[in-house]
């Protein structure tokens, strides 16, 4: 199905029309989705907080609980079903978070965990559920687990990946293999006292535990449940497919990952073929053990299903696996980060549905979907995909079957931020130098939430914040947002209002095409209930479409507006002919009618 989409820009037009033909049967054949009681994460608005970049209660310049617990309301107004925050817990901050050095405690800039408990309380009685981020492949080198670790103490020896390393032809002392990290340089970090390296697979002070250790295995469950016991709704697990790499052979030596040809950049992880260090088959087999603990948990405890989100970079065949098998059940959602790497440049109408085939054509029976269009770890999705698209991709991710996943502020729009090399703080980007950082910099799509347009955005009255303001937060934050019946905090709020009282996007299905190399179109439909279609032009020219004859006779020639991107000139609730439909640059609309 990949090849045949790919083929799609090089055949003549005639067998493209041929090819196009086929696909569009092949989508006709959806199985027929009965009307079914849905989970509640299965249509759910998640939502991600940047707990850095939220809210600042305190006036140090950097977000916090309290700050979140605030703004709770917010939320609850924007229709979000479950937010999860990225990492709260004790951290030297060198990952901002991702380096934790224990995790059964609060960093103390974020709070307490008395704070912790009024934020749960809080959003327990507005009815928002709080998702929390496990990092369960490495640990801060502060941690008292590695400085155990270190000497050796009973119980810790093998709590991390410790290697003597080899000797060179000099009989020089050399980390055991050329792995890298994914902040530039070694993978392993020698220590002098232990007189052993260790394995990193992001930065030095993240040491990577060693889950071939049951012990290891047994703690990191242990924090799933004490934070369970904390009354959260599930977990977004961290870095999930770097949790393996291979074993080492009799003699503690590790083998050398292969060249990969992509980059001449020798510190660059995208240097190597990453085979031996990412998406190795036991941890697959983990994610299925902590879905365990948390089906468990449920039985003993009751409740709502607590469920896992896992963060995973890696070729469908690969990731499916994540969501469990015939016999087992894994994730309830790995994320589905295919509109963001598959998206990358020249965006088309036919990539856009090549992309979405990647999941929905891959994904197994009865599971349910999922669309990310950003993160922390990406530059925002306006700037990535055009500011002029900003709200055709909000639509698209709120159409399309299944969950729906926010980053903070791709709801207003926000772009990347501005960020010199002097204030550059992610190691991702301190790791290089000042020529080449903004290929790795993780800074731009993390500054401060924009919730107006005074003082710092209104994210605090520090005199300075710990990344400076995006720029447009005068007209991109939600007091002006708000105030505004057409802006794109609007729109969300009304694609929100949609997938929430429409039984067609929660439970009908779906058929999608690019019915030319700039319109895509998305149906969805529900025995007895109205049609949904968003149609969006991702060309660069303005584009005249015949829906129905191109895409579903099916289809009412006029149909009713309910949603539409913010420079859209048509009006809300307006009949529109299907017939002859025209969409400039980056415009996108709902459309909803009963069909013939
Ligand atoms: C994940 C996080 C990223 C972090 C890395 C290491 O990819 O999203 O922010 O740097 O893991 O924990
Ligand atoms: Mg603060």
């Amino acid at each position: 199905m990949k090849t045949m989409g790919f083929l799609q820009f090089f055949v003549a037009p005639v067998a493209l029309l041929i090819l196009c033909g086929q696909r569009f049967c092949l989508a006709c054949q959806q199985q027929t989705e009965v009307e079914q009681r849905k989970d509640w994460w299965q249509t759910a608005q998640f939502y991600q907080i940047y707990p850095r970049s939220f809210m600042d209660s305190d006036g140090d310049g950097i977000g916090d609980l309290n700050g979140i617990t605030s703004r709770l309301e917010y939320l609850k107004d924007i229709g979000v079903t479950a937010a999860w925050l990225s990492p709260i817990f004790k951290s030297p901050m060198v990952d901002f978070g991702y380096d934790i050095s224990d995790f059964y405690e609060i960093q103390e800039e974020y709070g307490t965990m008395e704070d912790f408990r009024a934020l749960i309380a809080k959003a327990n009685l507005l009815g928002l559920k709080i998702i929390l981020d496990f990092v369960p492949n490495h640990s801060s080198n502060e941690s008292e687990w590695f400085k155990k670790s270190v000497k050796r103490e009973r119980g810790y020896e093998d709590y991390y990946v410790w290697s003597d390393g080899k000797l060179d032809a000099e009989g020089k002392r050399i980390p055991p293999s050329n792995w890298l990290q994914g902040f530039r340089g070694s993978a392993w970090e020698w220590r002098e006292e232990r007189q052993q390296y260790y394995l990193h697979q992001f930065a030095v002070q993240q040491a990577d535990l060693n889950y071939r250790n049951p012990t290891v295995v047994e703690q990191m469950k242990r924090i799933l449940r004490f934070w369970l016991d904390q009354g959260v709704a599930g977990f977004r697990c961290d870095a999930v497919p770097v949790l393996f790499e291979v074993e080492p052979d009799e003699n503690g030596q590790y083998p050398d990952e292969e060249v990969s040809g992509l980059t001449d950049d020798k510190d660059d992880r995208a240097y190597l073929k990453m085979d031996l260090v990412e998406n190795r088959p036991e941890t697959i087999d983990m994610v299925y053990q902590w879905r365990q603990v948390m089906d468990d948990y449920q039985r003993i405890h009751g409740g709502e299903t607590r469920v896992l989100l896992i963060e995973t970079y890696a070729p469908p065949a690969y990731t499916m696996q994540m969501y469990g098998n015939k016999s087992v059940d894994g994730a309830h959602l790995p994320f589905n980060f295919n509109l963001i790497t598959g998206l990358k440049s020249n965006i088309s109408a036919p990539l856009v549905e090549q992309t979405i085939d990647l999941w929905l054509k891959n994904m197994p029976a009865g599971r349910t979907a999922n669309w990310v269009i950003g993160n922390h770890d990406q530059r925002r999705a306006a700037s990535r995909y055009g500011t002029q698209r900003t709200d055709a991709m909000n639509m698209l991710v709120m159409t399309l079957p299944g969950a729906s996943v926010t980053y903070q502020g791709e709801e207003l729009g926000m772009i990347d931020g501005v960020i010199s090399w002097e204030d550059t703080v992610d190691p991702a980007a301190c790791n290089s130098n000042a020529d080449i950082y903004e290929k790795f910099t993780r800074d731009p799509s993390r500054t401060p939430f924009q919730w107006s347009a005074g003082t710092n955005a209104g994210f605090s009255d520090a005199a300075k914040t710990w990344l400076p303001l995006a720029p447009d937060y005068q007209t991109l934050n939600v007091e002006v947002e708000n105030a505004n019946t057409n802006s794109h905090l609007a729109i969300y709020k009304s694609l929100v209002e949609l997938r929430k009282t429409s039984k067609t996007l929660q439970n009908g299905v779906h058929k999608y095409k690019a019915i030319n190399d700039d319109i895509f179109v998305l149906e969805r439909s529900l025995k007895g209930e109205e049609t949904i279609v968003y149609i969006a032009n991702f060309g660069n020219e303005a584009k005249t479409v015949d829906v129905q004859n191109d895409f579903d006779a099916f289809l009412p020639s006029t149909m009713t507006l309910k949603i539409r991107s913010l420079d859209s000139i048509k009006a809300i609730g307006a009949d529109i002919n299907v017939k002859t439909l025209s969409l400039a640059v980056g415009e996108a609309v709902v459309l909803r009618g009963r069909p013939k």
